[in-house]
């Protein structure tokens, strides 16, 4: 049986396409494998939000080189975010001759026909060249090859049009398109029968749900339907915009069974001056506000954020705001960023960038202030009872089970006879960690 591997960068959006990638090639009768020597075919699904994802592509690709000389046949392709930018399939060719394969975020259906094409002597190349603001229909039904699980991805919306200043996503993904309401239901449901306990909801803006669509219907509105759907107990959404955080929803995921009290809200400034250079939409004043409503709406629910360092004209007294406001909302965690100047983005022209020596300055400050909030956060739970969804065996210790809390913390626990992989289960925390939580189950 030939045999495929996929190496994936990015988000968890990225992941997920992987998952229709590795559907299509099994389709073909293709079997996965995590070795790459064993591979007849090679894809790497790439990330662009950064420069370090992208170079670090073009080193693993240039690799390959050598597994290539061995074997002819081997396939080699590149797909993903870093593909959709301008003139890089052109870039690909130049500087990584033995790429036989190229596809864009938008062109996923087209594998079989492009994999026909490979099969036939040629190269296949092809990403998104039109109008951004037209791109990519939505095609249901494609073949999917999950990763095995408690948990599965579901798009309910793709692309972004906010057009942060200093990301390139809505550059490669294009604009926003819903999906069908009833389709995202139909796949829930089938997730719940197939054994799934848990479902997270994916776009760049899932606030942005429904907008572009006729019924009126928002994503409070989707959350709603869901709630209850047969074998699904959690929902989780990744990402919402501060901005697009109504009243109704706050109050929806507030009063649903299974939407986890878990609130992933991107920050990235602390600044109104940065905030609005970056284009968010929204003042920290607005933002300590939302903070304010949902924490008084769904009391105990964990907050998390991302930050950014070192945006263009970022001086000492705005890093000073980012600090103060983390210390402010004390977030339970948060990814933190040096900014990455991105090809084409309105924030890499603008004056006054900022020194590497000063952006790793900053990071280092932000991560040692976030790190202890989190620290002292997480001390606090022990003692406490929570709800687990058991995810199965541990990764840092297979002696161990594991799985999270609603509020999306990690908890490790010793196995217990009648707890298996898929259960909820109570479980007191003994010993709290920065990170990982130790705990004993204590009722089933
Ligand atoms: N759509 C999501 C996530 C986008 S990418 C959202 O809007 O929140 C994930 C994170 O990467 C962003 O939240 C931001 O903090 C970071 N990011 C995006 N572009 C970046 C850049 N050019 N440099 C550094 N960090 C960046
Ligand atoms: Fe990028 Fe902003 Fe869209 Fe998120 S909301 S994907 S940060 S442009
Ligand atoms: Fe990266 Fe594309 Fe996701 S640029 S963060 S993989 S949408």
């Amino acid at each position: 049986m030939r045999k495929y591997h996929i190496h994936t960068f990015g988000c968890q959006m990225n992941e997920h396409d992987s998952e229709i990638i590795g559907g299509i090639l099994e389709k073909r009768g293709l079997e996965a494998t995590d070795s790459l020597d064993d591979a007849d075919i090679i894809i790497f699904n790439t990330c662009c939000v950064r420069e370090n994802p992208e170079r670090k592509v073009y080193g693993r690709v240039a690799a390959l080189k050598r597994l290539k000389l061995e074997n002819p046949d081997l396939v080699v392709g590149i797909c993903g975010c870093m593909t959709q930018q301008p003139g890089e399939a052109e870039r690909i060719a130049k500087r990584l001759p033995h790429v036989d394969l190229v596809f864009g975020t938008m062109n996923i259906h087209e594998l079989p026909e492009l994999l026909d094409q490979v099969e036939a002597g040629h190269k296949a190349y092809r990403v998104w060249e039109g109008d951004l603001k037209s791109c990519g229909n939505i095609i249901e039904g494609l073949p999917i090859r999950r990763a095995p699980g408690v948990s599965a991805w579901v798009s309910i919306i793709y692309g972004c049009n906010n057009f942060c200043s200093y990301c390139i996503v809505p550059y490669v993904r294009g604009r926003e398109r819903s999906r069908r309401f009833e389709d995202i239901i139909a796949e829930v449901r089938k997730l719940g029968e197939e054994g799934f306990r848990e479902v997270v909801l994916l776009g760049q803006n899932v606030n942005a749900y429904g907008r572009d669509c006729k019924d009126g219907r928002d994503f409070a509105d989707l959350l709603h339907a869901l709630d209850n759907t047969p074998g699904i107990s959690r929902i989780r959404y990744m990402t919402s915009h501060p901005r697009d955080f109504t009243d109704k929803l706050i109050c929806e995921i507030a009063s649903s069974e299974t939407v986890c009290e878990h609130f992933h809200l991107p920050l990235q400034a602390g600044s109104d001056r940065v905030l609005a250079a970056m284009n968010r939409g929204y003042t920290l004043e607005r933002y300590l506000d939302l903070v304010h409503r949902i924490r008084q709406a769904v009391p105990g629910c964990s907050i998390t954020t991302d930050l950014i360092v070192g945006f263009p004209g970022e001086d000492d007294n705005d890093f000073a705001e980012t600090l103060r406001a983390v210390e402010e909302v004390r977030f339970d965690s948060a990814f933190t960023f040096v900014y990455s100047p991105r090809r084409g983005t309105v924030a890499a022209s603008m004056p006054n960038q900022v020194p590497d020596s000063v952006k790793s300055e900053r990071i280092q400050k932000l991560v040692d202030v976030q790190n202890a909030i989190t620290e002292e956060i997480n001390g606090n739970l022990k003692g406490d009872v929570v709800e687990i969804l058991v995810e199965g065996t541990s990764k840092t210790n297979p002696s161990m089970l594991s799985g999270r809390t609603r509020t999306n913390k990690l908890v490790v626990f010793p196995p217990h006879p009648t707890v298996h992989k898929g259960d909820l289960v109570k479980v007191k925390i003994r010993k709290a960690r920065a990170w990982t939580q130790l705990g004993e189950v204590v009722s089933i």
